[in-house]
């Protein structure tokens, strides 16, 4: 989505301990922020009607459950999530059989199926403990190759692989980047970050931003400076 508007590029994770503090968070971002990401902290506490009111309300919601599982319960899990009548959903793109089954279990929703490559917070040694000998580069492109055969939409990846996955996957093809921070801010548990800019040149779709955020004094203030950083980068 080459000309989608900065807005509707960033996605604010709504990772909070309660419900009430993440009402608190939307309704303080006001009309800066089009788009919430509802992850596993959120959906034990409330998430989903949350996600629904969110919907209601003219926001587009994307549902991050990083499903793994056996193909005939990811099947199963995604056709009721489809039901949700929400927008993005996450699942591990570790092999084809998941992945298959995902999309077996969308049908014919307007869900957005997007693969989880390799998490923001792992490097390559983490990979190693694994008993995987690849860098985290190469099997997040191996692993995007997977999801766009099996049909998904696009994948979650840091911004340092965007450009990478968008020359394999070629346009169309969602990049959805968390581990996004500014130069000089703290970097918190995750490894593979980029800036806004570099994630968006490099050809992501949206940028996921969390803490930056959420935790910011003023949320709001925060989220406008990461939109003007998109357009810087538009
Ligand atoms: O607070 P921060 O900006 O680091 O939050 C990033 C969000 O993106 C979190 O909700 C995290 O679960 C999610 N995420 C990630 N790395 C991935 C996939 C999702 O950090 N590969």
């Amino acid at each position: 989505m080459p000309h989608a508007a900065a807005r509707d590029r960033l996605i604010v994770a709504l990772d909070t301990p309660s419900i009430e503090e993440a009402q608190r968070l939307v309704a303080g971002l006001d009309a800066s922020v089009s788009f919430y990401k509802v992850g596993l902290e959120l959906v034990f506490t409330g998430g989903l009607d949350l996600a629904r009111a969110l919907k209601a309300n003219g926001k587009r919601v994307f549902l991050d459950m990083k499903l793994l599982d056996i193909g005939n319960t990811v099947e199963r899990a995604v056709a009721n999530a489809s039901e949700l009548g929400l927008d993005f959903l996450t699942v591990h793109g570790h092999d084809l059989k998941t992945m298959r089954a995902a999309v077996a279990g969308r049908g014919s929703s307007r869900l957005k199926l997007l693969a989880v490559t390799v998490l923001t917070n792992l490097t390559e040694d983490d990979l190693r403990q694994q008993g995987c000998q690849m860098n985290p580069a190469d099997l997040v492109l191996s692993r995007a190759r997977m999801a766009q055969e099996s049909g998904f939409d696009g994948v979650i990846a840091s911004g340092q692989e965007a450009e990478r996955i968008r020359a394999q996957a070629g346009p169309g093809f969602l990049i959805v980047t968390p581990g996004i921070r500014l130069p000089g801010s703290t970097t918190d548990d995750q490894e593979r970050i980029t800036t806004p800019e570099s994630a968006i040149r490099g050809g992501a779709d949206h940028i996921v931003v969390g803490r930056p955020i959420t935790q910011a004094d003023d949320p709001k203030a925060a989220a406008e400076t990461f939109l003007h950083h998109i357009r810087e980068a538009l």
